[in-house]
């Protein structure tokens, strides 16, 4: 954990149109490495009202969002911190932000398509085969390049009641 800079509480907030820069630049640093996919500025316009993000001293450091897919499922989507800011805990906070306002809506799972498996699955959720997602999911996935050739794992939590999601 980076003790300096140590997670002091930033506050989490609605992202407004000043932090799409931000938000695209960090998006950029991660796709660029190929760990998230890339998100052109005039995506992350249109889907602004979806992001929550954390700021220090007006620069965006943390962001994700939530998108809903039908009334009972939503994905944590664009969750990225600031290599900075790593090991702060405001990757955990950021997601139990999100999982707190898919209760609230009323959602029952909260799925994510990652590679950080481990980081999801200390949040409780767990590992689910692609195919259990639905039809919706994959119409976002067929525009993806890595559709035929989709590296990245699955990941399921039941929210709003007790249910478990079955493992690979
Ligand atoms: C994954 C990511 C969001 C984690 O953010 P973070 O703020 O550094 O994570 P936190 O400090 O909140 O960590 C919470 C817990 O997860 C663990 N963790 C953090 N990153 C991890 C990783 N990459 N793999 C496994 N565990 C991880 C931490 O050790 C901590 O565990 P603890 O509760 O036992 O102490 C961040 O590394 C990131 O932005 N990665 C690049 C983009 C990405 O992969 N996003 C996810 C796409 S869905």
């Amino acid at each position: 954990m980076n003790t300096q800079k140590a997670d002091k509480g930033y506050d989490i907030v609605p992202a407004s149109l000043d932090d799409v820069p931000g938000i695209f630049r960090l998006l950029q640093f991660y796709s660029d490495q190929e760990v998230l996919l890339p998100r052109p500025e005039s995506d992350i316009y249109r889907s602004l009202r979806d992001f929550r993000v954390i700021r220090r001293d007006q620069t965006v450091i943390a962001c994700v969002a939530l998108l809903i897919y039908t009334e009972e499922l939503g994905e944590v989507r664009s969750l990225a911190v600031d290599p900075e800011y790593l090991n702060c805990r405001l990757g955990y906070r950021l997601v139990q932000h999100i999982e707190n306002e898919a209760q609230r809506l009323g959602l029952k799972k909260l799925m994510a398509l990652t590679y950080v498996e481990d980081f999801f699955r200390k949040l409780d959720f767990n590992v689910v085969k692609m195919s259990v997602l639905p039809e919706k999911v994959w119409g976002a996935c067929i525009n993806c390049h890595k559709f035929r050739n989709c590296d990245e794992i699955a990941v399921l939590k039941y929210i709003n009641q007790k249910k478990t999601p079955k493992e690979n």
